[in-house]
């Protein structure tokens, strides 16, 4: 029997025993075995989640986080009690962390629910866990506020400044297209990791870091620092403080994450040249609370949103360059007459409020001004067409400008596996002038829509020098990745979309001026060949958390959540207007 009457501390959320305050006396035995005492238990609490793994070296400083936080909810006079999760790190989940971060946010949402706590902190940082921590959150409508175990830092190889992942790609280029050899790209290998915490670019991890911090679902100021800086540390004492102070405020997720609030963040995503993946887990965010977002629409903020951010792989530098250069103040005093400044934060002041009370802006070389920005468009471009009904999209920051339009013959793989198979075959029938193409890594083909966008430059052509050619897929890349890159062809192959139609042979044009993506096939001739696919459907014997992904992943325009765990009604579209 549920509890009727609203409780706090650890009296809420009672487990069903038939008799409540039966219910209370035997939790109040259990957690004074842990050696609590009366006084300590009427205080508010913060529950953490405690996302240190063995498996995951980017949160490798998280039980020093989890002290700090502790310490800043008791300085705040509450109880900080916490609790793990799964944790997902990128290169430790198979098939692909995507295919896990539903079970995280599904742990995450219903462990807050479980268990009581009138606060949490989410301490998240590798790629998946961000986006999976604030999905559950904002279903469990606790009060909730992101931490972030923070950035790595930069290594050096042979005098040049090395980091994870751009380089890791760049380098590895390099060994395929025989510019390096073996012992080399091992010396490589220890350097571009030289500390724990999260990739040291604008990769996926900074993306929803940033991102978080746009959504004021973060402390300001609280997405650029270094993991392993004092600075790392103080974020997470003033989080725990802050976990207490918005228990006070009854700042539950959804007076924070707004349809303004995403705006804010999809023009944040545009201005850092942030990860593609981070518009999958902003349209997975906001499905929870009834909020659409409308890529087209997106694509129209685009063109007025410059990329400000000199970061790799769009730009040059590093996150921890971006923590000097005054980090996410300096990008939103930038953009501030593009956003909402009316926008609550974690701390109970507005955007607006917060920008006013930063650190005054200093002169610095990572965070442009809009006058001069390092690419005039903003990052991420929506391309529509016959070869995508429902959307693709490309980071034409990161793409090579003279491919940005371009025709020419498909060479097409089937799945990861037969891409695999022939990529470097010297047989295989391929110019730097083709489009290679590649189906079945969406999410339900791989399944999981696995980083395998950034398909390999055939490596005959590598090794004449090639470094880029028009990709086209239905997967994801990493944040980390560059290149003329077409992503999150919607609907995917497996899902019977036009990609499967696709031979090799056919003719594809791409015109990001245009924001088109098509396959100069007849209509006729698609609908014959797509008559002729068969559609992925889950086999009988398949069981368990894989047979709950196969049959309820959406697709990438929404998200890639499950149909049951999104609001049942869209309330609103972002950007743009109130529909409902
Ligand atoms: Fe964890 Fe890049 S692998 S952030």
């Amino acid at each position: 029997m549920d509890d009727p009457t609203p409780a706090a501390g650890f009296r809420k959320g009672l487990t069903s025993y038939g008799d409540r305050e039966f219910s209370a006396f035997l939790r109040k035995a259990f957690i004074k075995g842990a050696g609590y005492s009366d006084d300590a238990l009427t205080r508010p609490i913060v529950g953490i989640v405690n996302t240190a793994s063995g498996y995951n070296p980017c949160h490798g400083n998280a039980v020093a986080l989890l002290e700090a936080v502790k310490r800043g909810v008791m300085l705040a006079g509450g109880l900080p009690v916490e609790f793990p999760t799964i944790s997902i790190h990128e290169s430790f989940a198979h098939p692909t962390s995507m295919f896990l971060r539903n079970l995280m946010a599904m742990d995450t949402e219903e462990m807050i629910r479980a268990q009581p706590m009138d606060a949490v902190v989410l301490i998240g940082g590798c790629d998946k866990t961000v986006p999976a921590q604030l999905m559950g959150a904002a279903s469990a409508g606790v009060p909730a506020i992101q931490l972030v175990t923070g950035p790595m830092l930069t290594g050096s190889h042979e005098g040049t400044r090395v980091g994870a992942c751009t380089d890791c790609r760049r380098y590895w280029g390099n060994f395929r297209a025989g510019e390096i050899d073996e012992a080399e790209i091992g010396r490589v290998n220890d350097q571009l990791v030289p500390s724990v915490g999260t990739c040291s670019v604008m990769g996926t991890a900074s993306t929803m870091a940033c991102i978080a911090e746009a959504l004021g679902i973060m402390l300001p100021g609280g997405a650029s620092a270094p993991a392993v800086t004092a600075d790392r540390m103080r974020v997470a004492e003033k989080t725990g403080a802050t976990a207490v102070a918005m228990i006070g405020r009854q700042l539950a997720p959804e007076k924070i994450l707004t349809p303004r609030a995403f705006e804010n963040a999809l023009r944040v995503l545009l201005a850092i040249g942030g990860s593609t993946n981070g518009l999958i887990h902003l349209a997975a965010i906001a499905g929870r609370l009834g909020i659409a977002i409308d890529l087209d629409a997106f694509d129209r903020m685009g063109r007025e949103t410059p990329v400000l951010v000199d970061l790799k792989p769009s730009g040059g530098g590093y996150m921890e360059d971006f923590h000097r250069a005054g980090g996410m103040a300096a990008v939103l005093r930038e953009l501030r007459p593009l956003l909402h400044l009316d926008a609550l934060t974690v701390t109970g002041r507005t955007l607006g409020e917060e920008l006013d009370a930063a650190r005054p802006a200093f002169v610095q070389e990572i965070v442009r001004s809009r006058e001069r920005p390092v690419f005039a468009g903003g990052g991420i471009a929506v391309l529509r067409g016959n070869l995508a009904p429902g959307g693709a999209i490309i980071k034409q920051a990161a793409a090579s400008p003279e491919l940005l339009e371009h025709e020419g013959r498909a060479v097409v793989f089937e799945n990861a596996e037969d891409m695999a198979r022939w990529i470097d075959d010297p047989a295989l029938d391929v110019s730097a002038t083709d489009v290679l193409v590649l189906k079945n890594i969406g999410p339900i083909g791989a399944p999981g829509m696995p980083e395998a966008g950034l398909i390999p430059i055939p490596r005959k052509l590598a090794r004449q020098g090639v470094k880029d050619m028009v990709r086209i897929s239905d997967g994801r890349m990493s944040g980390t990745a560059a290149g003329t890159i077409v992503l999150h062809v919607t609907p995917e192959s497996a899902a019977g979309g036009p990609l499967a139609a696709v031979r090799t042979g056919d003719r594809i044009r791409l015109s990001v001026a245009q924001r088109t993506i098509s396959l100069l096939v007849s209509e006729a001739e698609v609908a014959a060949r797509l008559a002729k696919t068969v559609r992925v459907e889950p086999a009988v014997t398949e069981r368990g958390y894989r047979k709950l992904f196969l049959r309820s992943v959406t697709q990438a325009d929404q998200g890639c959540d499950f149909d049951f765990l999104r609001a049942t009604e869209c309330k609103h579209r972002v950007p743009g207007e109130k529909t409902g």
